[in-house]
């Protein structure tokens, strides 16, 4: 029988050490819980990095034994190569380039050499695993080289690829030495995804002008195979929010953290730490608000999540800094004794506690600079069973595609930021339930189940008709 084997650069468990123990825990992020039903089943295996370095050989076989347990296959990584494959070429080249943020990337040879190596390492590792019938399935920036060093070893296997991230116009991809590499890498795939149309198309013509490849109607001839193309938006495990919200426990929580804010009304921010998601911007238009309309003083409390995120790597531990600078000026400069203008958290929070917030916040604000999807936006609303509460969303989020009954902004601007914040909340109850059923519906029906299905589902529609071809 056919497996699925799925591939990333983060196990959807990690493994942490605390003094002389281990401990696994679920990783952050909508991917584990949306492919969840599926490597569990069916005998699927799920391949990637378990966030470990491991001490020896005997550490290795027992990491490596539990998490086989739970259908899981690690690739353990080296210090060498989390500094120059993780942290290097996939964190401060791809990253920054992807999202347009060109100036914050650095291109190193040896960063280079370490991200095809490791990029190797896991293509032994799925080859390990896969049989010739099984379907591959490749996620993300981190991991471009690989559909192609698979499609090396196994001319007939099924590959699909899906990037979580944006992927950049042509005149920005140009700026990478390594361009047609990872074209040519993302091109041994039999589907590749994306979640909006805007990045199938800058794939599709960077494929054209740098590869001069033929693409007609999502469909690219590479000189082995034809690959298909398409746009599957990701979606969240809508139930899994919105039982959390609906919870005695979140509402428990809810009412100690109303008590602890004084009824106050709540603007919710929550994200990784990244550049990306304009956290500063926010901060900044969260200040103009308090400046322009003096009645919201004491009336909100803006409530805000940073989830630490990748500070081995220099452009994070220095936004970590300017955001600690941020909310402790406005902070200062605004509170009085009994009312705090910004909650400021750095960790993550479990998922009721998470689910509360929504639940409670009147106002998400959810204003990335670039972000290839966005699904804290989709569990806000998911999390609002009384259709109480605004989205506000930047347009250069991928989820604006989908959610355009958000107010979309342009995060650029300080000024429309905090207009919008005023006009959130005092929209009337009507408007926000209006705009919130349109979005629930939408978010409720194209959840992360109807993601997995669509891509599968297509990965093995193009692999019979391939096969229907070559018999005929
Ligand atoms: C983004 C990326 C994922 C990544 C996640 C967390 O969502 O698209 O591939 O796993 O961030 O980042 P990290 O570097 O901690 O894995």
């Amino acid at each position: 029988m056919s497996r699925t084997i799925i591939v990333s650069n983060r196990l959807p468990t990690k493994v942490l050490r605390t003094d002389d123990s281990l401990s696994f825990q679920p990783s952050e992020g909508g991917l584990a819980t949306g492919l969840g039903s599926i490597y569990r089943s069916n005998n699927n295996v799920w391949i990637g990095w378990p966030g470990l370095f491991v001490h020896d050989a005997a550490e290795e076989a027992y990491v490596t034994e539990q998490l086989r347990a739970d259908s899981m296959a690690p690739v353990f990584l080296t210090e060498p190569e989390i500094r120059d494959y993780y942290e290097g070429f996939s964190n401060a080249t791809l990253w920054p380039t992807f999202h347009y943020f060109h100036q914050f990337a650095t291109y190193v040879d040896a960063h280079w050499d370490a991200y095809v190596a490791v990029n190797e390492k896991f293509c032994r590792a799925v080859l390990a695993q896969a049989g010739p019938e099984d379907t591959i399935w490749v996620h993300d920036y981190q991991l471009l080289l690989l559909p192609e060093m698979l499609r090396q070893a196994r001319p007939e296997a099924s590959i699909g690829f899906f990037l979580h991230i944006p992927f950049p116009s042509y005149e920005i991809l140009r700026l990478l030495p390594w361009r047609q590499e990872v074209l040519h890498g993302m091109l041994g795939s039999d589907l590749i995804g994306f979640h909006t149309f805007g990045y199938m198309r800058h794939f599709l013509s960077a494929v054209s002008q740098l590869l001069g490849l033929p693409t007609q109607s999502g469909e690219i001839e590479t000189a082995s195979h034809t690959v298909r193309v398409d746009v599957f938006p990701m979606g969240i495990d809508y139930e899994r929010y919105a039982q959390a919200a609906a919870s005695d426990e979140a509402a428990q929580h809810e009412q100690v953290y109303r008590e602890a804010l004084r009824d106050t009304r709540v603007i919710l921010s929550i994200d990784r730490l990244d550049y990306t998601k304009g956290i500063a911007q926010r901060l900044r238009a969260f200040e103009c608000l308090l400046q322009r309309y003096p009645e919201w003083r004491e009336q909100v409390s803006l409530i805000m999540v940073v989830v630490p995120s990748r500070d081995q790597v220099a452009q994070y531990a220095a936004l970590k800094e300017e955001i600690d600078e941020l909310v402790g000026r406005i902070n200062a400069q605004y509170r009085t004794i009994t009312w705090n203008p910004i909650q400021y958290f750095y960790h993550a929070f479990p998922l009721e506690e998470l689910a509360a917030l929504y639940r409670m916040a009147e106002v998400a604000l959810v204003t990335p600079l670039r972000d290839g999807m966005n699904l804290v936006a989709k569990e806000f609303v998911a999390c609002k069973a009384d259709q109480h509460g605004v989205l506000i969303l930047s347009e250069r989020a991928g989820a604006a595609r989908e959610l355009s009954d958000a107010l979309v902004i342009n995060p650029t601007s300080t000024s429309q930021l905090a207009e919008a914040l005023h006009t959130a909340l005092v929209m009337p109850d009507a408007e926000q339930q209006t705009r919130m059923a349109a979005m629930q519906a939408l978010v409720r029906r194209y959840d992360v189940f109807d993601w997995t299905d669509n891509f599968l589902g297509q990965l093995a529609h193009i692999k019979a008709q391939q096969r229907t071809l070559a018999t005929a």
